[in-house]
């Protein structure tokens, strides 16, 4: 058996509903996920034994200079599972060439764990009668991380619970966005940490979060402009909390026209959308040239999820 390779996409939360902390540390949450065409590249290869080789994709200015190569990257962990459920050792090395940012809040790292799980499943598993569905996939992937099941699945989706438990959207058309990345990662714990102090330092219990019907309608009929308007991240004050630099970026984004601007799950990257790709094109020049950002880089959504290429 040849190398496996699989592309996957980063996602942006087009609302990130964040309720009561739980007694298992994790929050109850209404999760709209949305899949962009930023993508990472996993190819998995027989080898030796279990091995992770990552590096930037071409062109790509990522720093994966803290990204694990043993069990801490989330690939590995996925590896061991799939074979774990097929009864077979994991002799494979994976190789990750990232386009998307590390620690970004576009869940770059579960987007790697949904990639090795579709890519080791092709490689060992019966392919006339295969033992693991897609589903099996995405249920292994919810112990991995609350996004994996998502980068498994893709397109746009509505997620409850920790985010694990989906349900696809309905959605018309294209969507055009312009991510700006920021020097160094936030912690998703640390930034959820600091949702739960702002909120019991305003005297604020968490309300129970609930789906935007404003949203759920601007995507059921393509409405980018009502999309930018009901954009909605409750992490976003605990990551600008965190990050006060990134309030510059988000005013930065609007002032050039953006129709929506919001940080990207529990950040740093910024997402701002447009209603055109011709507008993206212009914004992401103009953004390039206000320097308030590491790196500009154009998307549109929703896209499939991890992928067979
Ligand atoms: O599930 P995952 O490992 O990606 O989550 C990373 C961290 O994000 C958790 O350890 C937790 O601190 C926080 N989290 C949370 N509630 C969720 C999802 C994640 O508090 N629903």
């Amino acid at each position: 058996m040849s190398a496996v390779t699989v592309r996957v996409p980063a996602k942006v939360n087009l609302q990130l509903g964040v309720g009561p902390i739980r007694d298992d540390g994790y929050h109850d949450l209404v999760n709209v996920f949305h899949a962009v065409s930023l993508f990472d590249v996993v190819t998995a290869e027989p080898a030796r034994e279990l091995e992770v080789r990552v590096q930037a994709a071409p062109h790509s200015r990522v720093d994966v200079a803290g990204v694990p190569v043993d069990d801490g990257n989330l690939a590995a962990q996925a590896a061991r599972l799939v074979a774990d459920r097929l009864g077979v050792e994991p002799r494979v090395a994976l190789k990750i060439r990232k386009a998307i940012p590390v620690a970004g809040g576009m869940a770059g790292g579960s987007a790697d764990a949904a990639a090795a799980l579709v890519a080791c499943a092709r490689l060992w598993d019966d392919r006339e009668q295969p033992v693991l569905s897609r589903d099996d996939l995405m249920e292994i992937g919810a112990d991995l991380g609350s996004d994996v099941p998502f980068a498994v699945l893709g397109g746009t989706a509505v997620g409850v619970g920790r985010g694990e438990r989906l349900t696809p959207a309905l959605t018309r058309g294209t969507f055009h966005w312009v991510f700006a990345t920021a020097d160094g990662g936030l912690s998703t714990p640390a930034v959820y940490g600091e949702c739960d102090r702002l909120r019991l330092e305003a005297g604020r219990t968490a309300p129970w979060p609930s789906v935007s019907e404003e949203l759920m309608t601007a995507l059921a009929t393509g409405d980018a402009k009502g999309l930018g308007t009901a954009l909605a991240n409750d992490l976003q004050p605990a990551a600008l909390s965190l990050r006060p630099a990134l309030r510059r970026t988000l005013d930065a984004g609007r002032d050039l026209g953006a129709i929506g601007a919001l940080v990207s799950g529990s950040g740093p990257t910024c997402a701002f959308l447009a209603e055109t790709d011709e507008d993206a094109a212009d914004l992401a020049h103009a953004l390039d040239g206000a320097g308030v950002a590491e790196q500009i880089v154009r998307a549109s959504g929703p896209v499939p999820g991890a992928t067979l290429v």
